[in-house]
């Protein structure tokens, strides 16, 4: 990871004292030669959280050194964090210094729909283009907001190439329009990436997926990498906030973690410090949530701060238990066996051919 020299705090936007100058923070540059400060906000409330509640951490964040938040128009959070991203730039941060993230939801999947669901969370969010713009789930879906995950959607349907590509097009066209700068993917496997790679005209220049010591998913990390596509890590402390209905009595609690618990003893630290310091000088970039300012403010000094000794980031390297925490049940169709179809865990995309 880079130091990012380039950002400075703007001359008129002042930092709070205990926050983190902006070019201490590393970068990653992407392919495009664009530079993606290295963590991010998350802005998912797991149906905790209100929405000016997090609209106000996203602001104070901001003023603490933050400048990368994850946003998403499934969070239903646009607008109010469109203020806060507002009273910033009227403050005097420049738009530029800013790394502003949204996602299209798997209703708008549908060719006429990509550019309207763009454009409502460019209004959302009071801005005239974002930095990157992802599709969620390679899955078109609807649901209602907070299903258990044992809803399923009858229309409900495995990958198919051709249905993903029309989307994809949709999003090249947005770069096109100079409305998005970036375009990315979500929650993919290899063989989904693979098609994607083979046809796509604009690459993907990042891919969001759920990295964390406990679910490290080292092959899918390397492909991307080798690829040119900048992993961005999200639930990087191990969701502990996630909603009730994503929790299965296997899921396993990375900050409780031993090797967690004593690396952090050695930093004087909390465990979430390391997993972050560990997600950075791996080459992902976390987007780690709260909206407590005692945490994110922590979490922005956790990876400015002292790094890992290289014997520390093998013996992590070590812990990883291949336990998925987001499994996405509710995206499961009709023939599907269990949420390990969403993940092509035997290296094929299942389901595709029976519809
Ligand atoms: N692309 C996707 O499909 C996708 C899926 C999931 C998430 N995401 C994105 O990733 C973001 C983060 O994921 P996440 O919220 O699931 O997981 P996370 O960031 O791993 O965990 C968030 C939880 O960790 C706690 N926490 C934060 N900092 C801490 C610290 N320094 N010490 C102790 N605890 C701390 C928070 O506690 P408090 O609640 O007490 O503050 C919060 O409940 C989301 O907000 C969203 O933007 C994307």
């Amino acid at each position: 990871m880079e130091q990012n020299k380039s950002a400075s705090a703007s001359a008129s936007f002042s930092i709070a004292a205990d926050g983190v100058n902006p070019a201490r923070i590393p970068s990653k540059t992407l392919y495009t030669g664009a530079r993606l400060p290295g963590i991010g906000l998350g802005t998912f409330g797991s149906d905790k959280y209100g929405d000016t509640l997090i609209a106000d951490a996203v602001e104070d964040a901001i003023h603490c050194g933050y400048r990368h938040i994850d946003c998403a128009a499934v969070y239903g959070n646009e607008k109010e964090i469109g203020e806060a991203l507002e009273n910033v730039m009227s403050q005097g941060l420049p738009r530029e210094e800013l790394w502003i993230t949204s996602k299209l939801w798997n209703d708008k999947h549908g060719e006429k729909d990509v550019i309207p669901a763009c454009r409502q969370s460019l209004k959302d969010l009071r801005l005239d283009y974002l930095d990157l713009y992802l599709i969620h789930w390679p899955f078109p879906h609807f649901h209602a907001k907070g299903v258990g995950v044992t809803s399923r959607d009858p229309h409900a349907a495995p990958y198919i190439h051709s249905h993903y590509m029309k989307t994809w097009r949709q999003l090249e066209k947005l770069v096109e329009m100079g409305l998005v700068k970036h375009i990315g993917t979500s929650n993919m496997t290899i063989p989904k990436l693979e098609l994607l790679l083979k046809d796509a005209a604009i690459k993907p220049a990042c891919n969001e997926m759920e990295l964390h010591p406990h679910f490290q998913q080292p092959e899918l990390f390397r492909f991307i990498v080798e690829h040119g596509i900048q992993p961005i890590g999200y639930s990087p402390l191990g969701s502990p906030g996630r909603p009730e209905r994503d929790k299965t009595p296997q899921d396993t609690v990375d900050l409780e973690d031993r090797v967690l618990v004593e690396i952090a003893a050695k930093h004087a630290c909390h465990p979430a410090a390391v997993c972050l310091k560990w997600a950075v000088q791996r080459g992902q970039v976390p987007i780690p949530f709260s909206v407590h300012r005692k945490k994110y403010l922590s979490n922005l000094h956790a990876v400015a701060g002292d790094p890992l000794t290289p014997g520390e980031m093998q013996a992590i390297a070590g812990i990883d238990k291949n336990c998925r925490l987001i499994k996405g049940q509710v995206f499961l169709w009709k023939t599907a066996r269990s949420w390990e179809d969403l993940w092509d865990v035997d290296g094929f995309i299942p389901g595709a051919d029976s519809v």
